[in-house]
């Protein structure tokens, strides 16, 4: 037997029998992690993302430990920092203390890459961090995490992600079963064909979308 609905509010009603509209303007938004050893090509790869990122007039944002890369960008001022919230097209930042915050609370809409980010994340999941990949939608932000290995870096990264980028690994996916659900044993088999290849070609990579 069907419920009564007719004593609820017309707004319930309505919720209730017709299929929710679909939101044209939105656009999808994505959380890749790439993962690889040391001059395997991960930045390499990077830089494309974010050159058509920029061509496609979006905002960019590359967070980096390295003073020698990403040149190319101009660099967020140390005393202007806040700036993320305004500028158009690319920024690298050379990451200090407290930037995650920074970003967490200025930047929206647009590219953010977290190049080479075990030196300045941790293996624990920050605040900062969840809020991020789980409010990437409402942010209209899309991430890129790159790191060296499975270890080292927040488990949240391998919840959320809606794609990998493999290239050759040293330490075992294994620590990521749990974040990784039924996309386990698909990426783990992912994981050992690049490695194999690796042996041949170190600049091999398998894109992996879930
Ligand atoms: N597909 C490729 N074929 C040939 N050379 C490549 C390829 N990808 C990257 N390289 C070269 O390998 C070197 C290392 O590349 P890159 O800096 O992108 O590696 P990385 O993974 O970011 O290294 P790191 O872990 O040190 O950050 C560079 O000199 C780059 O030009
Ligand atoms: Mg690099």
């Amino acid at each position: 037997m069907e419920p009564d609905t007719s004593q609820q509010p017309k707004e319930i009603r309505q919720l209730q029998q017709e299929p929710p509209k679909q939101k044209t303007k939105e656009r999808e938004t994505f959380q890749t992690v790439v993962i690889g050893t040391n001059g395997t090509g991960k930045t390499t790869i990077i830089k494309k993302i974010v050159i058509a990122a920029l061509k496609a007039g979006q905002r960019v944002l590359v967070v980096t430990p390295d003073f020698a890369e990403w040149l190319t960008l101009p660099e967020i001022h140390e005393r202007y920092r806040s700036r993320i919230e305004w500028y158009k097209g690319g920024r690298r930042m050379i990451y200090q203390e407290g930037d995650l915050k920074l970003i967490n609370d200025h930047f929206r809409n647009g590219l953010i890459v977290f190049d080479d980010c075990r030196s300045y994340l941790d293996a624990r999941t920050s605040k900062e961090i969840h809020n991020l990949v789980i409010r990437r939608r409402q942010f209209m932000v899309d991430l890129i995490f790159v790191a060296h290995g499975f270890t080292e870096i927040p488990p949240k990264f391998f919840t959320f992600a809606s794609q990998f980028i493999i290239f050759k690994t040293r330490d075992s996916i294994d620590i990521r079963k749990k974040e990784l659900g039924s996309d386990f044993e698909n990426i783990k088999q992912v994981v050992n064909t690049v490695n194999a290849e690796a042996v041949k070609d170190k600049h091999f990579y398998k894109i992996v979308k879930r």
